[in-house]
């Protein structure tokens, strides 16, 4: 199908759209920013100290005033240590300015004397909130002040704070009311109704809206409308299962054929995990049954994957075990530290071990890169602080008490981790980021902590938070281009434009082609019924092949909780050359082409299925060249290709 001559409008918006990246697309990022400290000069104003002072600290003081450099004997990224002061005393006298010694130094009034010791002096903005933050009583907030760039491992506090939402007229969806406080997003647009079908079809069911679907929704004026799809989505137990089923098989790196699986050295645990998600398993029990699985059904994860031959001792599946659930559930990285104390955070080699220990069949003996140590791990948990595992107790009994402490209420950095992934999958970044460096700052703690302990309080039941994200006027904002990663102290600016993933996009091309596989390589039933599983047969449930791969699907030999998003030569390649796409193209000509229907109805029919509109004139008259009269299967054919390329297709924006 590709030697034929392409009306050029058609081929140069394809020929583009096969290479182009996501990030290069969308509206331009808005002028949105956080509030900026040195703008609030007002000397009676109130302070916040996580927008006002904290960034003072963070930009001038922090670099030689810590636990590891504490020059002049004294530390500032801690209310309690500035309080005791440095090696002349209290930095500050609660209350009074006048005599605190930190303002007299950075007011510059003996020249010998001024901090910052290097660099520009503090504006008198600055100045004067400071002298305002020490009048009004030093108010702190979440966690200490550290110094950019450098993760402040295993010191935030696990414990949720309280949120006080703030008081409004309009109740609205909290969301909202909480990233108010830290981003003004009033005057950015939101999408239309098309666009809005469009994006949440695919992120909470992983399908693009069906014609009719589309036509109910745009029918649809009343004002909770938005509400409503949310809600029918959510309730749509079995797509929604099939489209959650690749984020989890992700994370717990489940497949359905590959290595380990033919001898035994590892256990699918699909059937367990389609069944929780379809009836929406709260999610502390199903971590408490990948953990401490109460039947073989859900083991396979913890079990891990007895590789062939001898392995690294970084590598046997206790520790395999201690990597993975410190990784998935508390965002949390042992990698490092299963060989070595870790370089990259505060993590020892100890830690992991006590970990492992908790999963291991016999005596553990610690090794160091590899060499046995001669000393015998004990098993225990990583926030001692929240209990601890009796090294003595058998194994049921210590996964039993791992579960426990793993999925305590008192362990905020379990739920933290869990509503932070979920919003990350609806807007393309976290509210901390990389998601998997927990320990890395919020960009709004209230919003963190917020999301956590209402989770909590709906009994851990995921959909209702995606539910209440999925309603929040932030969700709908018009999306802009990413960047090449974000960081979480980047100001929030409503969601990322993202690629559809491997599995959205094979999907989306059989909905417009009408074929569908004929049987799924995932042994799985629909909870409540046997036999087969029923059509159609999505793309979650085959295994790999060479365009998915191509398109982002992992090989799931190693957890990965977010697939990058860039596209790559090998996807451009895949997309004009494979034979995955190739040959369900042919497919789909052949069928529509069969029904003998109109040149007109087919580029309708096809654009309202794919870009969920329909084609303006300048496309109308491409396509229907292309599609032929009467209509042939290549035309169709060509026609699909051109739009499964535009970016308009591929995107979620
Ligand atoms: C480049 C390093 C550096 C930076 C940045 C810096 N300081 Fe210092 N600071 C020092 C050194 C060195 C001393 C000890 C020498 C001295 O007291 O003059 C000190 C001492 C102090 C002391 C006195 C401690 C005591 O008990 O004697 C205070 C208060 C202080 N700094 C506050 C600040 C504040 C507030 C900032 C940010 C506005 C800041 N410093 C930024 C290096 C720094
Ligand atoms: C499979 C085992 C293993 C893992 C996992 C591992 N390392 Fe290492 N690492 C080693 C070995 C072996 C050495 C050499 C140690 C030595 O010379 O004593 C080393 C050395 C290092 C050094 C140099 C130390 C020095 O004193 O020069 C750094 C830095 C380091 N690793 C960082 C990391 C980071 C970061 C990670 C996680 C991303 C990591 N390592 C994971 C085995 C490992």
């Amino acid at each position: 199908m590709f030697d034929r001559p392409w009306p050029s409008v058609i081929m140069i918006a394809a020929a583009a759209a096969a290479a182009i990246s996501a990030r290069a697309l969308g509206p331009q990022p808005g002028d949105a920013r956080p509030a900026d400290a040195a703008s609030v000069p007002q000397p009676v104003q109130r302070v916040d100290f996580d927008r006002d002072i904290r960034p003072i600290l963070v930009d001038n003081c922090v670099k030689c005033h810590t636990e590891r450099k504490h020059r002049g004997g004294l530390r500032l990224d801690d209310r309690e240590q500035i309080l005791l002061g440095g090696d002349s005393g209290p930095a500050v006298v609660v209350g009074d300015p006048d005599t605190s010694l930190l303002i007299e130094l950075v007011s510059g009034k003996d020249p010998d004397r001024v901090m910052p010791d290097k660099g520009d002096p503090l504006t008198d903005q600055q100045i004067a909130l400071l002298r305002n933050w020490i009048a009004q009583g030093l108010a702190w907030g979440e966690g200490p002040v550290t110094p950019k760039g450098q993760a402040p491992a295993r010191v935030y506090a696990l414990e949720l704070r309280k949120v006080e939402l703030p008081a409004t007229d309009d109740p609205g969806n909290p969301i909202d009311r909480l990233i108010a406080r830290s981003v003004d997003l009033s005057t950015r647009p939101t999408v239309d109704d098309r666009a809005f079908a469009r994006r949440v079809h695919l992120d909470l069911i992983g399908l693009l809206p069906s014609p009719q679907e589309l036509r109910e929704f745009l029918a649809d004026i009343g004002p909770d409308r938005h509400g409503r799809l949310v809600d029918r989505l959510l309730g749509d137990r079995r797509r929604y299962a099939e489209h959650w089923l690749t984020f989890w098989n992700d994370c717990l790196r489940n497949d359905y054929q590959g290595t380990g699986y033919i001898d035994g050295g590892r256990e699918q645990i699909t059937q367990w995990l389609f069944t929780a998600l379809y009836n929406n398993m709260p999610y502390d029990r199903f971590v408490s049954d990948l953990v401490n699985p109460p039947t073989k059904d859900s083991a396979g994860f913890s079990k891990g994957i007895v590789w062939r031959g001898v392995v690294n001792a970084s590598q046997v599946p206790p520790m395999q075990a201690a990597q993975n659930v410190s990784q998935v559930f508390l965002g949390l990285n042992l990698k490092c530290a299963s060989c070595h104390d870790s370089f990259i955070n505060e993590w020892k080699l100890s830690d992991a071990y006590s970990l492992a220990a908790a999963f291991a069949h016999d005596p553990l003996e610690v090794s160091r890169c590899d060499r046995p140590l001669g000393t015998m791990a004990k098993p225990g948990f990583l926030y001692p602080q929240l209990g601890t595992i009796d090294p003595g107790a058998d194994r049921p009994e210590r996964l039993r008490r791992l579960a426990a402490l793993l999925t305590a209420r008192e362990n905020g950095r379990f739920t933290r981790t869990i509503v932070n992934r979920l919003w990350a999958q609806l807007f393309g970044r976290g509210i901390i980021e990389p998601v998997d460096e927990m320990d890395n700052p919020p960009w709004s703690s209230d919003l963190l902590d917020f999301l956590a302990a209402d989770f909590i309080e709906h009994g851990y039941d995921i959909r209702h938070t995606l539910e209440l994200i999925a309603t929040s006027r932030a969700y709908r904002l018009v999306a802009a281009p990413g960047g090449e990663s974000f960081t979480s102290d980047a100001p929030f600016a409503g969601p990322v434009v993202r690629r559809m993933t491997a599995e959205q996009f094979v999907d989306a091309v059989r909905t417009l082609a009408g074929v569908w596989p004929e049987k799924a390589d995932a042994t799985i039933t629909v909870p409540g019924t046997t036999g087969a599983y029923p059509g159609p047969v999505r793309a979650a449930l085959q295994a790999a092949d060479p365009l998915m791969l191509a398109l982002g699907r992992p090989n799931r030999d190693q957890v990965v909780t977010s697939r990058p998003s860039a596209a790559t030569t090998l996807q451009a390649i895949e997309l004009t050359n494979g034979s995955s796409l190739n040959h369900l193209l042919q497919q789909a000509g052949d069928r529509w082409a069969a029904g003998e229907p109109s040149p007109e109805s087919v580029v309708d029919e096809l654009f309202v299925m794919g870009v969920s509109r329909r084609p303006s004139p300048a496309e109308r008259a491409a396509a229907l060249e292309l599609v032929g009269s009467p209509v042939t299967s290549a035309g169709v054919q060509d026609l699909l290709w051109s739009l499964a390329m535009l970016p308009e297709f591929q995107l979620i924006q």
